[in-house]
């Protein structure tokens, strides 16, 4: 959930090209996230959605042209474009990015998009060809000058039979870039350090000692860290999560706690903030096998050797940066999670009891409680963990400085 957009006043302009469908899965993804959506779509895009399907999902009625809504609505649209706190336009056309790079008003959409002054983000879609044309180049580059923002298109396969750049992103895609442009970019300058997920210990070639860490956590916080403005280096263990794809977030996929520590040591001197979100093992097998081994003997013992541990020693090399650690505990969360602060020179530190179900390794919801290097502590409701990395770098920014 996108608590940024919720209740805002969102606009959805609609053109007509193929991926007009796409509009209203990006209308349903909206209103889910809570926002007040309306919309304008252009005459040609009703030839590709029906307008009842518009009207229905955005519980609004849709505009189409200037004076077709009854005696107000040659003012409606200004209305509207006051309103809005954000413009989104899914799929832009040529013809649309064109008249707007060049102030041309005639229909409800287009005045709208030069009467209002909230950000607007532009995405383009069409054939490769159309893309790539001179104009509508110089048109998506006046449009970035003047401060909006494009979404670059996808490439594949197009509607048209050929296949290259052009392709309207994916409805989640486009509400992901909504929210970036969205949030307040408080971490601008700032570079961030986030780890997540698990590591894995080889015992063998087919075997490891791991944990049921999915990445979620830290991966939430380096694209929250990146939608405030910062640029991030996320170190993530064996996750399924794809790469995030914000442009300011590099991924390094380690698998164990030693690469782990090589990737965090590498990049500690050029941050301001670590985010110590992965569940690092503790342990690790001291040789492994080079060979799978073979169930002959009843009973095989490991032995293990202890990894270092990464934050322990972040903490011992800390100059001015923030380190916030996590600690997930089965019992004496309070006791524990002072502990690990002072041993570790942790400035702030999100605790959680593990076992829960809405809480803790693959759930999308996290339960913790922040602990304070001055003994103070809070604990926040249940929530996204997308929300949760916000409220923690929130807390990052007005409790602890950030130089
Ligand atoms: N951590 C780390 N390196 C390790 C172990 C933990 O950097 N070898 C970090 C984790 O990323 C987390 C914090 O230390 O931010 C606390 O991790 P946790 O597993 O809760 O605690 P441990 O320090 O490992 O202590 P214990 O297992 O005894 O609870």
């Amino acid at each position: 959930m996108y608590g940024i957009i919720r209740g805002k006043s969102v606009i959805l302009g609609v053109c007509g090209g193929i991926a007009a469908y796409k509009s209203a899965e990006i209308l349903r993804l909206l209103k889910k996230h809570g926002a007040n959506v309306r919309v304008l779509a252009t005459r040609n895009a009703l030839h590709f959605i029906g307008r009842h399907t518009l009207q229905a999902l955005s519980e609004n009625p849709i505009l189409v042209d200037l004076f077709d809504e009854g005696p107000d609505a040659s003012i409606k649209h200004i209305r509207w474009a006051q309103e809005a706190d954000l413009v989104v336009v899914a799929p832009a056309t040529a013809n649309l990015i064109g008249k707007f790079a060049n102030g041309i008003a005639d229909d409800a959409l287009t005045t709208l998009l030069l009467a209002t002054d909230c950000p607007i983000v532009i995405a383009p879609s069409m054939n490769t060809k159309m893309y790539e044309n001179a104009a509508t180049r110089r048109n998506l580059e006046q449009l970035e000058k003047d401060g909006r923002w494009i979404m670059p298109p996808g490439s594949g396969a197009l509607a048209c039979g050929t296949s290259g750049a052009g392709r309207l992103p994916e409805p989640a895609e486009i509400i992901d870039y909504t929210v970036d442009v969205f949030t307040p970019k408080t971490l601008a300058g700032k570079r961030v350090l986030v780890t997540a997920g698990p590591t894995l210990e080889p015992i063998d070639p087919v075997r490891f000692i791991g944990n049921p860490s999915s990445g979620k956590m830290g991966v939430a916080a380096a694209r929250a860290a990146a939608h405030r403005g910062a640029d991030v280096t996320l170190v993530l263990g064996p996750s399924n999560i794809p790469d995030p794809p914000e442009k300011s977030i590099s991924v390094i996929r380690i698998k164990t706690a030693l690469e782990m520590r090589a990737a965090v040591l590498d990049h500690f001197d050029d941050v301001q903030i670590v985010v110590k979100a992965a569940a690092v093992g503790d342990y690790r097998p001291v040789s492994p096998r080079e060979h799978k081994i073979k169930k002959i003997d009843d009973q095989l013992t490991l032995v293990l050797e202890k990894n270092p541990d990464i934050l322990m020693e972040l903490g011992k090399l800390k100059k001015d940066q923030i380190l916030v650690g996590f600690a997930a505990e089965t019992q004496f969360l309070e006791q524990h999670a002072a502990d690990k602060m002072n041993q570790k020179n942790l400035d702030m530190i999100a605790g959680n009891i593990v076992g829960l179900p809405s809480s803790g390794f693959s759930s999308d919801t996290n339960q913790v409680t922040f602990f304070y290097r001055d003994g103070t502590s809070e604990t926040p409701p249940l929530m996204e963990k997308y929300e949760l990395a916000h409220l923690l770098f929130e807390r990052i920014e007005r409790r602890l400085h950030v130089t």
